[in-house]
């Protein structure tokens, strides 16, 4: 293969600037949520909330004191059992966890020490982990995707009370029409040589595309509602063979967190509140297989994940970051792939179960919304902030 220019579109971030807002943001995301949920779990999924909030400063612990600095584990031996998720089984995870104030203080003292140990400790800097600050990005990333799950579990928190209407209303999102933007195939260049790239995203590499079109925007609320209004999620042939299993077992019937009100109206919880559906947003809160049935009703597809990074390199795609846009493809090592920074980030999930979403959504730290991330998870997972862009052969 060739060797590719590196497809970074902006300057790099400042990456401790961008670790240090992360940090800010894990203490706001737990001084905002009452102390009587910290330790809650709302989904089989999700850890308690004070759970992502500990892992993500144990975890800079052991990079910098264990892998950076070689010195022996600080932290108790227990909390090993507790933080690594590995070792950690979730459901166990609440009622181990200590109590708020001392965690808060702890996670406060870790941020001090790691900034300081990042900032100008010898042996740090000259590591190679630390080139052109690698694993401060790396660092600042993990917590970035912790944070989105912190609003997950907002999210089911708000799902198991009463739904109340928001008095305040946010502006809805304004009518876009449905326009295809059309590729005439040929030569692409995907992935990224950043240094915040992800090893999943590397190397850029060139890939050829089909003849195909992507729509301009993401499949809206309306669109959504149009589709249960017609009996979409009554078995029938735009289901496949595990979307009809899984359908038939779950028995969803709309989006998650969609409902209704005893005057009708339909309304939708967020991790911030439950308003009236608003009919151009993007739709959120869908399984693979919603997506997929959704994307065959209407005689189109999935779009390939390289068919999304063509059209959002391009400047072609709007509305992309509100909602993460499933793919059709599954999770796969790009050639040459190499673990790194450690074994396990990427490898098991190249395992077929895994299927690839791209964009964002509007609860995704703005580090996370570049064109090459690929974002992970099985067909069935409907927690995880996902809507749907449809794709056609041409
Ligand atoms: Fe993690």
């Amino acid at each position: 293969m060739n060797a590719i220019h590196p497809l970074s579109n902006a300057s790099e971030p400042d990456l401790m600037e961008c670790l240090s807002v992360q940090h800010d943001r894990l203490n706001a995301a737990m001084e905002d949520t009452p102390k009587h949920q910290w330790r809650n779990q709302y989904h089989p999924d999700l850890s308690p909330m004070a759970w992502h909030y500990a892992h993500c400063h144990f975890i800079e612990a052991v990079w910098l004191h264990e892998r950076v600095l070689g010195r022996s584990p600080l932290a108790r031996r227990d909390w090993h059992d507790l933080y690594i998720p590995e070792l950690s089984p979730k459901w166990r995870r609440g009622g181990r966890l200590p109590p708020p104030e001392e965690l808060l203080d702890w996670g406060r003292a870790c941020q001090t020490r790691h900034l300081d140990l990042l900032r100008d400790a010898p042996g740090v800097r000259s590591h190679p982990l630390l080139a052109q600050d690698y694993l401060t990005g790396f660092l600042a990333q993990h917590h970035a995707m912790h944070l989105e799950s912190l609003e997950q579990v907002r999210w089911f928190a708000r799902l198991r009370r009463p739904a109340t209407l928001d008095t305040h209303t946010p502006d809805p999102c304004t009518y876009s029409p449905e326009e295809w933007i059309e590729h005439p195939g040929g030569e692409a260049v995907v992935g990224s040589e950043a240094i915040t790239a992800f090893d999943n995203e590397r190397a850029a590499h060139r890939v050829r595309l089909e003849p195909h079109a992507v729509c301009a925007r993401p499949v809206t609320n309306a669109e959504m509602l149009a589709f249960i209004e017609a009996g979409g999620y009554r078995p029938g042939p735009h289901w496949d063979t595990g979307g009809a299993t899984w359908l038939q077992k779950t028995g969803v019937a709309a989006p998650l967190g969609w409902h209704s009100l005893p005057d009708g109206t339909r309304v939708q919880t967020l991790p911030d509140g439950t308003r009236p559906l608003d009919p151009h947003a993007p739709v959120v809160g869908i399984s693979w297989f919603e997506a997929s049935a959704y994307a065959r009703w209407r005689g189109a597809r999935l779009p390939h994940e390289h068919e999304w990074e063509q059209a959002r390199r391009g400047g072609h795609l709007r509305g992309a970051g509100q909602a993460w846009e499933w793919c059709g493809n599954t999770f796969h090592p790009y050639p040459g792939f190499r673990p790194y920074p450690y074994e396990e980030y990427s490898k098991p999930w190249f395992d077929n179960q895994h299927y690839v979403l791209r964009g964002g959504s509007t609860w995704s730290d703005p580090l996370l919304k570049r064109p090459a991330m690929r974002n992970f998870f099985t067909p069935e997972k409907r927690h995880v902030f996902a809507g749907v862009r449809l794709a056609r052969k041409l």
